[in-house]
């Protein structure tokens, strides 16, 4: 299914279009072939944790030299695995916004030049808005629109309810830290590595999700805090300074289960409030195998979509997944676009 059924600009009747998704915003180098925003050929992704590791969070400098060394390697691997030459792939889509300057220069730069050389067309898309057009990835079936979605990753957790791909609006966002943010920074205080989410989530395993309450604050309406859980276990762990293992494992349950159980809360709630047919979840943090348990729970399973896995953190299928349907409905970019480091998610 497209995930979007308006105006198709260079539409070939018949024939399904091949877009090149590139990925960069951040610490991920990523290229991808994906068909008609939905069947993934190929989705290379060259992770840069190793090389952020030791400083404990992403540097900006060495994201970008990292980019521009990988980038090309990794577009080879994507087109041999993909099996396709040049003249299959029809559209270059690239993430052009938000994220690192230095990192985005690098895919944007790379995406124009391809688009000069081989004479195709290229879009410039909104790395989020990706995160959102993961849910129609792979998938026997897509969801259906009017969709409730929530987006928790590194930068954002925000709560859209979309009734077709550019008709959308945002029901509740985080007033300061990012689900993802939370979980990063509580993980280091916890002692463990980076990124935190995966490392708290490993951490966690065998502990006790009930042994400490930690309090999430209740934003407005649909909104997000997560600044007061993150106090909470700063001053949990200020009084309690010796951890013994299986007390770390249950502070490390304790305090995931707190954001996890919010998120689910959060959705749910939404979804009670605007009329919707699926329930999508994608980012980073949709990774986490406590909320997608939760998630199962609490929602109908026909109407649940939560993100295979592979698609949940950056990569570049989701950004040709985007690419196809800003394509459709705006057509390509101009040669003379530039990155943006700053913003939400736009269309
Ligand atoms: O979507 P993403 O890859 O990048 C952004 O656009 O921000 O999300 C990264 C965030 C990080 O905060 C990371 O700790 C979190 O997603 N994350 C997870 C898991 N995998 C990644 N959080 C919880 N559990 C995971 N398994
Ligand atoms: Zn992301």
């Amino acid at each position: 299914m497209r995930p979007c059924g308006q105006t198709f600009i260079g539409d070939t009747e018949g024939f399904p279009m091949n877009i090149l998704g590139i990925e960069t915003s951040c610490d991920e180098t990523s290229v991808a072939i994906v068909q008609d925003g939905t069947t993934v050929l190929s989705n290379v992704v060259y992770s840069q944790i190793k090389e952020h590791e030791d400083f404990g969070g992403v540097v900006p400098e060495i994201a970008s030299r990292s980019h521009v060394t990988k980038l090309l390697p990794v577009f080879h691997k994507a087109m041999l695995d993909a099996k396709l030459d040049p003249k299959d792939i029809d559209v270059i889509a690239v993430a052009q916004r938000p994220g690192l300057m230095g990192a985005l220069i690098t895919g944007v730069t790379f995406a124009k030049s391809l688009s000069y050389a081989w004479n195709k067309p290229f879009v410039g898309v909104n790395h989020i808005y990706g995160h959102l057009m993961a849910s129609f990835l792979d998938d026997a079936q897509s969801p259906s629109f009017p969709i409730m979605a929530l987006i928790a990753s590194g930068g954002h957790t925000t709560l859209i309810h979309m009734n077709d791909p550019s008709d959308y609006h945002i029901q509740g966002k985080t007033i300061d830290d990012a689900a993802g943010e939370a979980l990063d920074k509580g993980a280091k205080m916890l002692g463990l590595g980076f990124p935190g989410g995966p490392a708290l989530e490993k951490a966690a395993l065998g502990g006790d999700p009930l042994r400490v309450s930690f309090p999430v604050a209740i934003a407005d309406r649909l909104d997000f805090s997560f600044s007061g859980v993150k106090n909470a276990l700063r001053t949990y762990l200020e009084k309690n300074k010796e951890l013994d293992e299986q007390h770390h494992k249950d502070v490390c349950a304790s305090y995931q289960e707190a954001i996890m159980q919010t998120l689910t809360d959060k959705l749910h709630m939404a979804v009670q409030q605007c009329a919707s047919k699926s329930i999508v979840i994608c980012g980073g943090v949709a990774a986490n195998e406590v909320l997608r348990e939760k998630l199962h729970q609490r929602f109908e399973k026909d109407n649940l979509f939560v993100t295979p896995k592979a698609y949940c953190t950056d990569n570049a299928a989701m950004i040709a997944a985007a690419g196809y349907t800003v394509y459709q409905t705006q057509g390509p970019s101009d040669l003379d676009m530039i990155p943006q480091s700053h913003g939400g998610l736009t269309f």
